[in-house]
């Protein structure tokens, strides 16, 4: 199957890390859905993309971290595009700082764990039974790695967000160790960046975004984990 036939779900399509995923997914020829809870963000996007590419991307309001909402949000899509052949999913957020753990209410951590956790379980639950029968699909998780330890002082729910999503993503190696669609994972041991907003050993999204499209395309490997500690990695270990 060419690229041109396959439709791509990018799940946090319109973040750092998934607007770089969605320029490279449609530079490479993928057609590419994107589902977000905020129009703006969503015309920002095609904003971003290559012109020439925009008459590829399909793009529909919906919160896919809400069970009905994201099973509606699916029939649309699906009426809307046919088939879905490849999933990407990096949801969450990009930082959080808001302090050491005593000064938290309850109700952050909540936030916490909803935005990483719980969008990226009820949009699995969701969207992997269009792919999980066919060994032509992916699914490919993006995560962070800050789950080991404190990146700096105040960080610290970014640890406990970071590790419930890299649970999660094991236990659905460890859960389906034989399904026929391509399950892999990137996790990214540094910052992502837009080329306005990097930092030292930061990977450019476009370019982690390129590498991403070319193991999508590949779908030759399941159940692996990919580490980046740094953009070198991008060839080294994805390329
Ligand atoms: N940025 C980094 O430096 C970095 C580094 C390492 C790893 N990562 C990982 O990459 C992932 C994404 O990070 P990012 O920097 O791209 O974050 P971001 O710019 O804040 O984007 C987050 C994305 O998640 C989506 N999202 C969250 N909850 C949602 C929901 N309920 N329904 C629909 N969409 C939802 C947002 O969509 P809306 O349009 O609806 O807001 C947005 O597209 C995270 O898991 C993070 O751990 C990031």
């Amino acid at each position: 199957m060419s690229n041109e036939e396959r439709v791509v779900l990018a799940l946090g399509g319109t973040g750092t890390v998934g607007s770089g995923l969605v320029k490279a997914l449609l530079d490479r020829g993928f057609k590419v859905a994107v589902i977000s809870r905020d129009k703006s963000k969503l015309e920002k996007l095609k904003g971003f993309v290559s012109p020439s590419t925009t008459c590829n991307l399909t793009t529909l309001v919906g919160n896919i971290g809400s069970e009905e909402e994201a099973e509606n949000v699916k029939q649309t899509l699906l009426n809307s595009v046919g088939k879905i052949t490849d999933v990407v999913s990096s949801l969450g957020f990009s930082w959080w700082q808001r302090g050491p753990p005593h000064t938290q209410p309850l109700k952050e951590l909540l936030w916490v764990i909803e935005t990483l956790l719980f969008s990226t379980f009820v949009s699995w639950k969701t969207f992997f039974p269009l792919v999980r029968d066919d060994p032509n699909c992916t699914y490919t998780f993006i995560t962070g790695g800050a789950a080991e330890k404190l990146l700096m002082p105040g960080t610290g729910f970014l640890n406990v967000g970071s590790a419930s999503t890299l649970a999660f993503c094991q236990i659905l190696r460890e859960e389906y160790p034989e399904i026929p669609c391509k399950l892999n994972q990137v996790k990214i041991n540094t910052g992502v960046g837009t080329s306005e907003h990097m930092g030292p050993g930061y990977l450019n999204h476009v370019e982690l975004g390129e590498a991403v499209a070319a193991l999508v395309e590949r779908k030759d490997k399941s159940h692996t984990v990919y580490n980046i500690n740094c953009p070198a990695d991008l060839k080294t270990v994805i390329l």
